[in-house]
């Protein structure tokens, strides 16, 4: 019997967001709101956004043949390949299939694996299910590979601001730099109104902004002391945020993130945790005897726990915030755009650490879970997935709209969302080479893309 994988997770990562966002100050300004309400309220600094020639699909196809390009994959050892986005283009077509001529092309079309969704989740269900064949008994010992893809849009109004666009692949496999520790994984599932899309026609969501920032917080809460519970049942000792270096949350804005970090603190202060100390304790004494629904409206408690917090926030999540505050949400991808910030800032010296992770979609499903960081040969180590990335290159070479035109651009969308018999400008002025973009939607729905040339001329055939 082959020997079962060990160290299975992340082998390879890239990120793509499109080249075209909005300054959030100059937004701010625009749409009337107080001077610094996005900045420094949400914590927001610049929000990415798809134009006419981009959609998930285009941004999947761009960072999926980046990926197996750049780290040397050829398309016939993918195994299994799961997108997960809230995007719906298609109710039945899955966004996987569109990525096939990819793997078609090279005579593989034996790649299990469809989409999943459920808000900001899917991709982290797609990720589960990766590592999990891996794991298991039908792995066929090719690679599995996770796509999450959104365009996070909103309608005019107080949550505009935090939309925001990207598409991230992982390639999934044993002995990899960033390793899961199965055992250590926590899940919250639940029923609410919080964001929703019931309708159909409309690319935006249905969203109760407040009852949406107390449902994570209250997921939060419930995927950590499960967390700890099950790790004190395990190491039979105490669980604090002292045993994780780094922790990455789902980042629909950065304030959400301060906020659930220092409820994390605040959690270990209800649990009497080492991480503590006599001056933390003081700070947060008062607040020992609110119920937990008290807790969650409190601003002072808000405020205790976030002093208290700040300088393990500096060190221990601050350098995850680097892609989610440039780009805004980008729903299934928020997450893993925050880790590809963690690695792109601190890749050296990573190796032998922990990273707790928080996933949240609204409706609800979250999952907390542990991954470990690992010394590993090229090019799957964590040096090349930072240059692969390429993170500060492509920040830096975006190109900001005026509010006007962002606006403009929001209307063709908002008209173009589930129309046909349309072809768009074929802009790809601003595209960076090998990026793919839309063409067309035929009378019959379909869609047609193609592929900016890259450096050295060559064209890839659209599909
Ligand atoms: N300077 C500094 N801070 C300011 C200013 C200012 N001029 N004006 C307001 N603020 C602060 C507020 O005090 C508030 O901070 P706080 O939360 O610490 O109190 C923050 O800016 C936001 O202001 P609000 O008045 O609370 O904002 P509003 O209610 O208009 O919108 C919201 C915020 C609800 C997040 C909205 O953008 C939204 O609905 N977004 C989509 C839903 C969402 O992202 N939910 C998160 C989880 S679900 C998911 O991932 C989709």
């Amino acid at each position: 019997m082959a020997q079962q994988p060990k160290n299975v997770g992340i082998l390879a990562m890239d990120v793509y967001f499109p080249p075209t966002c909005i300054q959030q100050e100059v937004l701010e300004a625009h749409d009337g709101a107080s001077k610094g309400k996005y900045t420094i309220g949400l914590g927001q600094d610049c929000m990415a956004f798809c134009t006419d020639v981009e959609d998930v699909i285009s941004m999947s196809l761009t960072v999926v043949s980046s990926l197996l390009e750049k780290f040397g994959v050829d398309p016939k050892q993918i195994g299994r390949l799961e997108v997960g986005s809230e995007t719906v283009l298609d109710k039945s077509k899955s966004i996987k299939t569109f990525l096939m001529p990819i793997f078609e092309k090279c005579g593989n079309t034996d790649i299990e694996g469809v989409d999943s969704t459920n808000a900001c989740y899917g991709g982290t269900a797609a990720l589960f299910n990766c590592v999990n064949w891996v794991e298991s008994s039908s792995w066929d010992g090719r690679y599995g590979l996770v796509v999450c893809t959104d365009s996070a849009v909103y309608a005019e109004g107080p949550a505009r601001p935090t939309g925001g666009a990207a598409a991230i692949a992982m390639l999934i496999g044993p002995n990899a730099p960033i390793s899961f520790e199965s055992k250590l994984r926590a899940s919250h599932m639940a029923h609410v109104y919080d964001f929703y899309k019931p309708d159909l026609a409309s690319e935006y969501p249905v969203v109760d902004g407040k009852l949406s920032q107390t449902c994570y917080l209250m997921a939060l809460d419930s995927c950590y002391k499960s967390l700890c519970d099950k790790y004190e049942k395990l190491e039979g000792k105490q669980f604090s945020i002292s045993d994780v270096d780094y922790f990455v949350f789902h980042s629909p804005y950065n304030k959400l993130v301060q906020k659930s970090f220092a409820r994390l603190l605040f959690n270990d202060f209800l649990r009497s945790a080492s991480s503590i100390d006599e001056s933390a304790k003081e700070k947060l004494a008062p607040f020992s005897s609110l119920t937990s629904d008290e807790s969650y409206q409190s601003r002072d408690l808000e405020k205790a726990s976030q002093q208290v917090a700040k300088p393990f926030y500096d060190s221990k999540v601050q350098p995850s915030t680097l892609v989610p505050k440039q780009v805004g949400n980008m729903y299934t991808a928020s997450i893993y755009a925050a880790f590809a910030s963690l690695i792109h800032d601190k890749h050296s010296t990573l190796a032998g650490q922990r990273v707790m992770l928080f996933s949240y979609g609204s409706g609800l499903s979250s999952s907390m879970f542990s991954i470990r960081l690992n010394e590993t040969q090229l090019p799957f180590n964590l040096s090349n997935i930072a240059s692969v990335m390429n993170i500060s290159e492509k920040l830096k070479s975006r190109q900001e709209f005026p509010p006007e035109k962002f606006v403009e651009t929001m209307k063709v969308m908002e008209h173009r969302y589930g129309g046909k018999d349309f072809v768009t400008s074929k802009d790809c002025s601003v595209l960076a080479p090998g990026t793919y973009y839309l063409t067309e939607v035929d009378s019959k729905y379909r869609r047609f893309y193609s592929k900016k040339a890259t450096e050295n001329g060559t064209l890839a055939n659209g599909h």
